[in-house]
C-alpha cells in the first residue's frame, strides 16, 4: 500500500484516512470524508461515554473543529454539556452516536463494553479508528482478572470488539488536567498509544496532535496493558519521558 506522508496535519490526515481505506477496504468513512482537500471540513467523531472523561475529550475535539456526538442513554443528560459547546456539538443516543462517527471514542466502565460489543460490534468495526479510553476498575477483581487473562485491556477490549480498529489513548491522563494540558507551554504531553492498525494508528495520532498532544506509539494492542491507571505510564510525561518508561519496561 502506497503511503503518502504529507508533512501538514490536515492533509496528512486526510491522506493517511485515505490509505487505511483503499487498504483494508473499510467501507463505513464516508466519500464526504475522502472528498475533502486539505483543510477541508471537520470529521464526525462520536463518544460512547460522554461522562467526565468522555466530555473532556469530546470537548476537545469540538475545540479543535470536529463535529462531536455526545451519547448517553439518557441524552436529555446531556443537553447543557452540548449547549455550552455550540453548534459542532450534538447530543445522541448510543446507536445515534455509532452511526454518525467516523471516529468513535469509547469512554465507559469498562463492564459496559461487554454489551457495547454485542449491541454494536459489527457497526463499530466499519469505523476506520475506535479509540478504547476505557479501564477496568482495579477494585472490581472479576473483571480484572479476565482481562489479565486476555492478555490486558487491550487485546481484552479486541475481544468485546472483534474486528475494529481499536487503539487504546488516553487511559491514565485524569478528565480534570485535559483541558489545561492541552497546547500546554513548552513541551506537550505525551499520549501514549497502543494499536495493531497503523492506519487506525496514524489517524489516532493525528487526532491526538490537533487537540494539543504528542502521542508516543508504544506498540500493538498486547502493549494495552500498561495503558490503564497505576502503571509507570500513568499520569503526565512528556513524549521523550514516555519513550524512556517504555525502554524501562521492556
Ligand atoms: N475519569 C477519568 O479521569 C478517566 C481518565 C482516563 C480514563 N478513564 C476511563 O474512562 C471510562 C469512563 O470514566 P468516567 O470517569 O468518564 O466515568 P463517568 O463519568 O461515570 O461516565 C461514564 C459514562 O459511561 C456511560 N455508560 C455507562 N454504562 C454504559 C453502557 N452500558 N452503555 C453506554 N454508555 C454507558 C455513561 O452514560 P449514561 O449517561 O448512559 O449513564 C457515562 O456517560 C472508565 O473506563 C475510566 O476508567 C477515566
Amino acid at each position: 500500500m502506497t503511503h503518502h506522508r504529507v508533512k501538514n496535519g490536515r492533509r496528512e490526515f486526510l491522506v493517511t484516512i485515505a490509505g487505511g481505506i483503499a487498504g483494508l477496504a473499510v467501507g463505513s468513512l464516508s466519500a464526504r470524508v475522502l472528498a475533502q482537500p486539505a483543510g477541508g471540513p471537520p470529521l464526525n467523531i462520536s463518544t460512547i461515554g460522554a461522562g467526565r472523561e468522555g466530555g473532556a475529550l469530546g470537548a476537545l475535539f469540538v475545540k479543535a473543529g470536529h463535529r462531536v456526538m455526545f451519547s448517553s442513554r439518557h441524552p436529555d443528560t446531556l443537553k447543557g454539556l452540548v449547549d455550552e459547546l455550540g453548534p459542532l456539538a450534538r447530543v445522541g443516543t448510543v446507536a445515534e452516536a455509532v452511526e454518525f462517527g467516523d471516529v468513535v471514542m469509547v469512554v465507559v466502565p469498562y463492564t459496559a463494553i461487554e454489551q457495547i460489543g454485542k449491541d454494536y460490534s459489527n457497526a463499530l468495526a466499519k469505523k476506520v479508528l475506535v479509540i478504547d479510553v476505557s479501564n477496568p476498575r482495579r477494585d472490581d477483581a472479576e473483571i480484572v482478572k479476565w482481562v489479565d487473562d486476555q492478555g490486558g485491556a487491550g487485546l481484552a477490549t479486541a475481544k468485546f470488539l472483534p474486528g475494529s480498529h481499536i487503539v487504546r489513548a488516553f487511559n491514565a491522563i485524569n478528565y480534570a488536567k485535559l483541558s489545561a494540558d492541552a497546547h500546554r507551554q513548552g513541551e506537550l504531553v505525551g499520549v501514549p498509544i497502543a494499536g495493531d492498525d497503523p492506519h487506525a494508528i496514524d489517524i489516532a495520532s493525528s487526532l491526538i496532535r490537533e487537540i494539543g498532544f504528542d502521542p508516543v506509539v508504544i506498540g500493538g494492542l498486547a502493549m494495552g496493558k500498561y495503558l490503564v491507571p497505576g502503571t509507570p505510564l500513568g499520569g503526565e510525561h512528556t513524549a521523550a519521558e514516555v519513550r524512556q518508561i517504555v525502554t524501562d519496561l521492556h
